[in-house]
């Protein structure tokens, strides 16, 4: 019976996602790959490698970088294999829908809120770091208590705030206009790295590799911190967060079933292979001991003598954060739109304008309560709360994968399909749930929070409302 139950929401689903797109179908899988690289290299490569180098890994960290890409491949496929099957603009959420139903759907969708909006918060504050820096370098200073939040002992971080505030325009703008803003700012970032690579390659010290497990694989701390090879790759794990918004493309794609595997594997690909590179030759250049900085990479540049570096890592890293919080914020917007089309929030949200074609209200909403979240909240610690909430979601994909293969062949059939190995959600599954467990036991007990949160709203609103209710 359930089985069935579940036969009919998925067929139901699909067609309607099909038939029913009321956004613009106007993304190529390449602009789906810039969509993915624009989301996913960031903080994570520009800040995180030299942290986790420096306190967690040693030069190891490029086995962490290995590590976590394995594990986001076997997620990225099974988010291929699901994005091709289901389809429509949820992403998880969308997916946990017809896999699992109402409920869980619900908690993947909230889970998602949460990884999105606090991910957008906490970019925005790093891009406003970096922003003052380049104004200050050229003379000009923002007053002190307009770049810091109250209990960092300022008023409110306003660059963090206005960047966000300019994305939602461009969001509100249209998806053609944000993606070829998006195209822009990528090369920017992808010529700052590209320089890194060139500049450094003639500059490594093999003698820094040596020690290469200062940390070995895993130990504890006294304090009862994890550090070690493991610890490192579930931090820079944040680093490939992202890959998964490119299926919230799912009704902007011109032939989603095609274009939306490609799109997330070719960019988590070209990511792995970069942050491999990258992670290698920045433990190359300068001892790992040293890179406890806020930009290892401008700092090793600088250190091996190549007088551009600051000013050039700067620009790449401004328009790379730029890109995560467009990209990030454009997939929060689309499950957004999902989540009110199931009215499981007021359905009047997702009402699109015929003019620009983008979810507008949904839009503007975020944008106004992520803007004062980013300049009043300083996030810190919290930021490890989105790879919380990332892993779960990716758990519950690679199950979504299980779940639709053994009951809707049907919908199934045509779909990109990993059958050439059917292990892939299981090795998913394994190895973010391993991930998963390297992480801090008070991160886990905000996310427990976070989700009682949410079943309290589930009950009070969706449950009554919601269109499978009705
Ligand atoms: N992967 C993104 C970053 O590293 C979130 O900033």
């Amino acid at each position: 019976m359930i089985n069935n139950f579940i036969k009919n929401i998925t067929r139901k689903k699909s067609q309607e996602l099909i038939r029913k797109s009321r956004l613009n179908r106007c993304l190529t899988a390449f602009d789906l790959t810039l969509l993915g690289i624009g989301c996913i290299i960031g903080t994570g490569i520009f800040v995180l490698t030299g942290i986790a180098a420096a306190n967690l890994a040693g030069p190891a960290v490029i086995l962490s970088f290995v590590i976590s890409g394995i594990a986001c491949t076997f997620a990225a496929l099974s988010y291929a294999e699901l994005s091709s099957s289901i389809g429509g603009s949820g992403s998880a959420y969308g997916y946990a829908y017809v896999t699992f139903g109402e409920l869980v759907a619900w908690i993947i969708g909230w889970i998602l809120i949460l990884e999105y909006g606090m991910s957008i918060a906490a970019v925005a504050n790093g891009w406003s770091g970096y922003f003052n820096n380049a104004l200050h370098s050229i003379g000009i200073s923002i007053p002190s208590f307009l770049t810091k939040s109250i209990s960092n002992g300022g008023l409110i971080n306003l660059p963090a705030s206005l960047i966000i505030l300019a994305i939602m325009g461009l969001l509100i703008f249209g998806v053609k206009e944000t993606v070829k803003f998006n195209t822009i700012m990528v090369l920017i970032k992808l010529i700052a790295i590209f320089t890194f690579i060139a500049v450094a390659i003639f500059n490594v010290d093999i003698t820094n590799w040596n020690p290469f497990f200062p940390y070995g694989w895993f130990s504890k701390n006294p304090d009862g911190s994890t550090i070690g090879v493991l610890a490192g790759a579930s931090i820079v794990f944040f680093a490939y967060v992202g890959f998964d918004a490119v299926s919230t493309a799912g009704d902007e794609a011109i032939n989603p079933q095609k274009d939306l595997p490609k799109g997330i594997i070719y960019s988590l690909i070209f990511c792995t292979i970069i942050y491999i590179i990258v992670a290698g030759l920045l433990t190359g250049v300068v001892n790992y001991s040293e890179l406890n900085t806020s930009s290892p990479v401008a700092y090793a540049l600088l250190k091996i003598g190549f007088k551009g570096a600051s000013a050039l890592v700067a620009t790449g890293v401004i328009s790379g954060l730029t890109t995560v919080i467009l990209v990030l914020f454009y997939a929060l917007t689309r499950i957004l739109y999902a989540i009110s089309q199931d009215k499981l929030i007021p359905e009047s949200l997702s009402v699109v304008s015929p003019k620009t074609k983008t979810p507008v209200k949904i839009i503007f909403i975020t944008g106004i309560i992520i803007s004062l979240v980013a300049g009043f909240i300083p996030l810190g610690k919290l930021a490890e709360i989105v790879n919380i909430g990332t892993l779960a979601a990716f758990i519950f994909v690679c199950f979504g994968v299980l779940k639709v293969r053994k009951v809707e062949k049907e919908v199934h059939k045509n779909s990109y399909q990993n059958k050439w190995h059917p292990l892939i959600p299981v090795m998913g599954i394994i190895t973010c749930g391993s991930l998963i467990f390297f992480l801090p036991t008070d991160t886990w007990l905000r996310f427990m929070i976070w989700n009682l949160i949410g079943l309290v709203v589930y009950f009070a609103y969706g449950y009554r409302k919601s269109l499978l209710n009705r």
